[in-house]
């Protein structure tokens, strides 16, 4: 089934998923460089994700786990001019790869990237003077996902969307003889957002395509 996936992929993209240059050279970029593409989300998931921001028109965008920017530079895309964009990224070569594609891009919106554990720069963020932000994209790490979705949940507002990437993992979720930490650190995290008291409502969307079977958890704060 993956050839005929990735062919619907490249339909969908080449049907709905307008041409970007900046896009295309962070991808290429990325393939010079050595790096695996896989760790990037599709276009068309890029393109999800710029709607959402678009919907809610959100100002304020969180990205944990930038890797290449790629999904940055979409979801930064779909800011407006005084919009802002902090993204983090745990490892330095990613970092400098990212911020190649950032700069490369020159977006009319402020986009930080910041390298370190995300954990760490989100905690030391002081909540009470610091503007909530409107979005939040997670994608680093699996195994720390219950620990950014507790940290996101300290940076929105009513109504902010957190996105989650990566939460069926070709299925490894229901196979419990898989007890890798970024998979126990997924099923955490659906247990997290059980019933969470500062959710508003939650789901999860399996998805197949160009990256395989995989899928997005999507919540809003209450
Ligand atoms: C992996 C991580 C990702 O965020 C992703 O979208 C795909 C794969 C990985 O670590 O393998
Ligand atoms: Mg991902």
């Amino acid at each position: 089934m993956q050839q005929l996936w990735t062919d619907i992929d490249h339909y969908i993209e080449s049907n709905l998923i307008p041409e970007d240059s900046n896009l295309k050279f962070a991808l290429q970029n990325t393939e010079d460089q050595g790096f695996p593409d896989h760790l990037a989300v599709a276009p068309n998931q890029g393109m999800l994700l710029q709607m959402l921001i678009q919907m809610n028109q959100c100002k304020r965008v969180l990205e944990l786990g930038t890797f290449a920017a790629y999904s940055t530079i979409w979801l930064a895309r779909a800011l407006p001019k005084d919009g802002y964009l902090m993204t983090i990224e745990g490892r330095d070569t990613h970092a400098a790869l990212a911020q190649q594609n950032i700069d490369h891009a020159n977006l009319p919106v402020n986009i930080e990237l910041k390298v370190g554990r995300a954990a760490d720069i989100l905690s030391k963020i002081d909540t009470d003077t610091f503007e909530p932000f409107d979005f939040i994209f997670i994608d680093a790490d699996k195994q720390s996902y219950p620990e950014y979705l507790d940290l996101s949940l300290k940076l929105s507002h009513s109504g902010t969307v957190i996105v989650l990437d990566n939460v069926i993992r070709a299925g490894a979720l229901i196979d419990l003889d898989n007890q890798r930490p970024s998979i126990e650190g997924i099923r955490l995290t659906f247990e997290a957002l059980q019933n969470h008291p500062q959710l508003l409502s939650c789901t999860a969307l399996q998805t197949v395509g160009s990256k395989g079977h995989d899928g997005f958890a999507i919540a809003i704060v209450k």
